[in-house]
């Protein structure tokens, strides 16, 4: 999935993944005081914009343009358009405008396990000692006992290759762990499972 797929699916004038911040960013982050943070492929921005109205400096990294230029729309709609900055490269390599960071999330980067780590590893490397990283995916095991996502193995992680992947990096853990986050269907309330992961620089 690259650049023009994503391109392609944003090319709509709907949000496809919801003005609404994640539940879980909501949920993990939401007492963090501001500072400067990077949402590490932020696509249409929903989580970006969500900081920069809690007062942070919210830069969005993506390899989308539509997404980004979706999340600026978003921004400049709830006023906020002066605490945003938009970065379009890949994850794997990008230059932050804002690094280094106080925090550092990752929702939804359903890419190669392997492109994954050096995604994270980069995203690390952006954040300032004492600061916060948190990623938030589809498990691995969805694949088997919930709905929705990626479909290919390769894409999701477990609890235990997060841990492992994270255990390489500058990082004290404080949890990966799997989560309930059922989700609205048309045909009622269906299991999903969330693989979360919060982690400190150090
Ligand atoms: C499922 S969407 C999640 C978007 C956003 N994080 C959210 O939660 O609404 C995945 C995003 O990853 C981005 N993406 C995929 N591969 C990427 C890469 N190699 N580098 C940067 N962004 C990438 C896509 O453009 C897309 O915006």
């Amino acid at each position: 999935m690259n650049k023009a797929f994503w391109d392609e699916k944003y090319s709509t004038d709907e949000y496809v993944y919801t003005k609404d911040v994640n539940r879980f960013v909501k949920e993990s982050l939401s007492d963090l005081a501001p500072g400067k943070m990077i949402d590490l492929a932020g696509g249409e921005g929903r989580n970006t914009v969500f900081f920069a109205e809690k007062g942070w400096q919210a830069e969005n990294v993506d390899l989308s343009s539509v997404g980004l230029e979706k999340c600026l729309v978003l921004a400049k709609e709830r006023a906020v358009l002066d605490k945003v900055f938009t970065t379009q490269a890949s994850a794997l390599v990008f230059e932050s405008k804002l690094a280094p960071v106080d925090l550092g999330v990752c929702a939804y980067l359903q890419i190669p396990q392997a492109d994954l780590e050096v995604a994270i590893t980069r995203l690390v490397e952006n954040i300032s000692p004492g600061g916060v990283f948190f990623g938030v995916w589809h498990a691995l095991e969805n694949l088997e006992e919930g709905f929705g996502g990626p479909q290919d193995p390769e894409l999701l992680p477990s609890t235990e290759s997060m841990t492992a992947l994270l255990s390489k990096l500058p990082l004290e853990i404080s949890f990966v762990t799997n989560r309930d986050g059922q989700v609205q269907t048309k045909e009622g309330l269906k299991p999903s499972i969330t693989l979360t992961a919060m982690a400190i620089k150090v």
